[in-house]
């Protein structure tokens, strides 16, 4: 693959950005998501991938199989970001995808099983509150109805935007008995790769995810006037339970536990007034399901216990959670075989993010590879990978889709 390709391919996504100069921000079906996924499809058909959507608004570009009745190899990603997030997220993995078309079309390999490219919608969850949305989906494990009916922080239902982003040839879905298997490449989003100095992750397991919005009521009233011992200042819990939940992350649970609250809001959000109601999110992960569970009613505990003793009422409201996977060891061993042959550092490692990978894991055979992040950052619009990193990433990736294709 041409180096300038790649990084075209990367530059031209990212053109389609909602904060220029802070970050990018591509929120599923805004425009600059749709003017994104339009410049794909466009990439797609020039390649002679049939394109089309399914009624979750995820895209697929699929190459034909030789023999067309054996179950498709699928790989690929997401083009939706977090807010003021970074270049590289999930454009990776859809380039990968992309490109490993391109390469079996450019080399004349043709693909015994069909090959689908896939671009998950919402995998980020940063529009409609929910991670792993449009894989979810795809695989049951979300309702339609309920996904319609999410909305985002305008009050915009899911289905609105879905019909407003004007989708064309929703014909079909692929159906998870038809998968085969499916591959995703991502940056790793850690520092492992970087410290270790290896250009290449083969991902054994994803962890598991479970995340809540918390509310607490408390009592709003005048900042000056209300002495300190007849207060429900709901703020002021909510303080207490990020911390404790922080401890949790760091020293109750397991070692591999994390524990997040990154979004608060509280109201009336006035200086001389105290909070009369506050909400935040929680964000709990673990690679292993036991622990997560004990992570998550350990904390439930500990808030309930706090705003007992601050007399103010908590509310947990969980979201569907994901569970701990383990990914296929025969695919990671075919990404072994590759990095070997290509004589490119690489190492066996679990992720901490979650990927449209672990909710496809739990239908299919996935196989997982990472590229070095620098510094490990992430999510934000530092995120950095080096050209010749993705590039060696993509090689060992469509080295793995053509001989899981059957290509020749
Ligand atoms: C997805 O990017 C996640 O791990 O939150
Ligand atoms: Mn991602
Ligand atoms: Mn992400």
């Amino acid at each position: 693959m041409h180096p300038d390709q790649l990084t075209g391919m990367i530059d031209r996504i990212n053109s389609f950005n909602a904060t220029p100069g802070r970050g990018i921000t591509r929120l599923t079906f805004t425009p600059q998501y749709e003017a994104a996924r339009r410049y794909l499809v466009e990439e797609m058909e020039a390649l002679g991938l049939t394109v089309y959507v399914d009624d979750i608004g995820n895209l697929f570009g699929s190459l034909k199989g030789s023999d067309p009745n054996l179950p498709a190899v699928m790989a690929g990603s997401h083009i939706d970001t977090v807010n003021h997030g970074g270049r590289y997220d999930g454009v990776v993995g859809t380039v990968a995808a992309v490109e490993s078309a391109r390469r079996m079309i450019r080399e004349g390999i043709k693909p015994r099983n069909p090959f689908i490219v896939a671009v998950f919608a919402e995998e980020e969850g940063s529009r409609f509150g929910q991670v792993m949305a449009g894989s979810r989906a795809l695989t049951g494990l979300l309702d339609r109805q309920t996904l319609y009916t999410l909305t985002d922080s305008d009050g915009t239902p899911y289905s609105e935007a879905l019909d407003s982003a004007n989708l064309k040839n929703i014909n079909r879905c692929p159906s998870p008995a038809n998968i085969k298997c499916m591959l995703e490449a991502h940056i790793e989003q850690s520092v492992v790769l970087e410290q270790r100095s290896k250009v290449l992750g083969i991902v054994q397991s994803i962890a598991g995810i479970q995340q809540a919005t918390v509310t607490i009521e408390g009592t709003a009233n005048h900042a000056g006037a209300t002495p300190m011992a007849m207060r429900s200042d709901a703020l002021a819990a909510a303080a207490e339970m990020i911390t404790a939940i922080e401890d949790v992350g760091s020293r109750r649970a397991g070692p591999s536990t994390v524990a997040t609250v990154g979004n608060i809001d509280c109201e009336p959000n006035v200086s001389n007034v105290i909070s009369g109601l506050c909400r935040f999110s929680l964000d709990v992960r673990d690679s292993d399901a036991e622990i997560l569970t004990d992570a998550v009613s350990g904390i439930r505990s500990l808030c309930s216990d706090i705003s007992e003793r601050r007399g103010v009422e908590v509310t947990f409201t969980e979201k569907p959670r994901t569970e701990p996977v383990t990914l296929s060891r025969s695919i990671g061993q075919i990404f072994e075989e590759s990095a070997r042959k290509r004589n490119l550092p690489y190492m066996w490692m679990p992720s901490g993010a979650v990927h449209d990978a672990a909710v496809m894991a739990q239908v299919t055979e996935v196989g997982m590879l990472f590229v070095p992040s620098r510094k490990g950052r992430s999510h934000v619009p530092e995120e950095f990978t080096a050209e010749e990193d993705i590039l060696a990433g993509v090689e060992v990736f469509s080295d793995a889709v053509i001989s899981l294709c059957g290509g020749s």
